[in-house]
């Protein structure tokens, strides 16, 4: 069964440390998550971005895919499937879809119209029984084709938003999104540590969680960050394990054209990085925390 967000987030926060929200884009990567998570006996929250599930033909197609891999490999960990920095539309569509967790990212509208359409959603997501999260200040960077500059959140809208119900909260701290250029500032730990004072006993959500070092991510978890979100890293490793297979010509030898042999050494690689930022978020052996 899948779970809603809200229990793992709320254990992470007391316990200290944080669950890996890890993208998906296909099955590779639905069956590395899952298969990482549970030979760590780490919770995991499943993330789906627009894209991705535009890609994968809708979120109906995602929900019944991750319900079933979750059932045919027998994951006993609690996964929550996690729709990434919903607009309002598709808050709705992944609420219909047997999402059991969502994200409005509102960041881009003004702080009133924030408030407005996700004190709206809060009502809808836990009427079905889902968690959800919201966001203040623009995560930098280009995800799925939308670029933000990255702005800073400002701790008394966060405190606006917190009120409203929401289960977990991301807040711009200088992340972004992909590759960090060489000279990026790093984390705003002040900013961090005044939206935490404001938010109270509320989970805090890191995004942008390829490429941070481990001394500033340990930092995070430490000041209340419960969740990190991390993309990028994945999509690195299979491409690189990937390239490296056809480089060598393996996709020459014999049937080293199948699919289920040129995609291994992506998925391989994926599996380790997944094990790799599990033991870095400290949730190994926390799934029954
Ligand atoms: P990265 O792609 O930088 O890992 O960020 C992922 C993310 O924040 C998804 O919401």
């Amino acid at each position: 069964m899948l779970v809603n967000a809200k229990e793992m987030l709320d254990k992470a926060l007391a316990g200290h440390y944080a669950v890996p929200h890890f993208n998906i884009n296909d099955l590779e990567w639905t069956k590395a998550v899952l298969t990482a998570s549970e030979e760590m006996k780490s919770p995991v929250i499943v993330g789906v971005s627009t894209g991705a599930g535009k890609y994968m033909t809708g979120f109906k197609t995602v929900a019944a895919m991750v319900r079933a891999m979750h059932d045919s490999l027998g994951i006993t960990v609690p996964v929550a499937l996690h729709l990434d920095h919903g607009t309002y539309e598709a808050c709705y569509d992944c609420i219909d879809a047997g999402f059991t967790s969502i994200m409005f990212d509102g960041s881009h509208f003004d702080i009133d119209e924030n408030v407005a359409k996700t004190k709206e959603l809060v009502a809808a997501a836990h009427k079905a029984g889902l968690s959800i999260e919201a966001e203040v200040g623009g995560i930098g960077g280009t995800e799925d084709g939308v670029t933000s500059a990255g702005e800073k959140a400002d701790p008394k809208q966060c405190k606006m938003i917190a009120d409203l119900g929401v289960d977990f909260l991301a807040a711009g701290i200088g992340n972004i999104h992909g590759i960090y250029p060489a000279d990026w500032q790093g984390l705003d730990f002040n900013v961090l540590a005044e939206i935490k004072k404001e938010i109270g006993e509320l989970p805090m959500v890191l995004h942008g969680g390829t490429g941070i070092p481990e001394d500033q991510i340990k930092k995070a978890i430490s000041l209340g960050v419960s969740k990190i979100n991390v993309n990028t890293e994945l999509q690195l490793v299979f491409a690189k394990a990937t390239r490296e297979y056809i480089e060598a010509g393996k996709d020459k030898e014999g049937k080293g054209y199948d699919p289920r042999k040129l995609l291994k050494p992506g998925y391989e690689a994926m599996v380790e990085e997944c094990k790799y930022k599990i033991k870095e978020f400290g949730s190994e052996g926390k799934a029954n925390a």
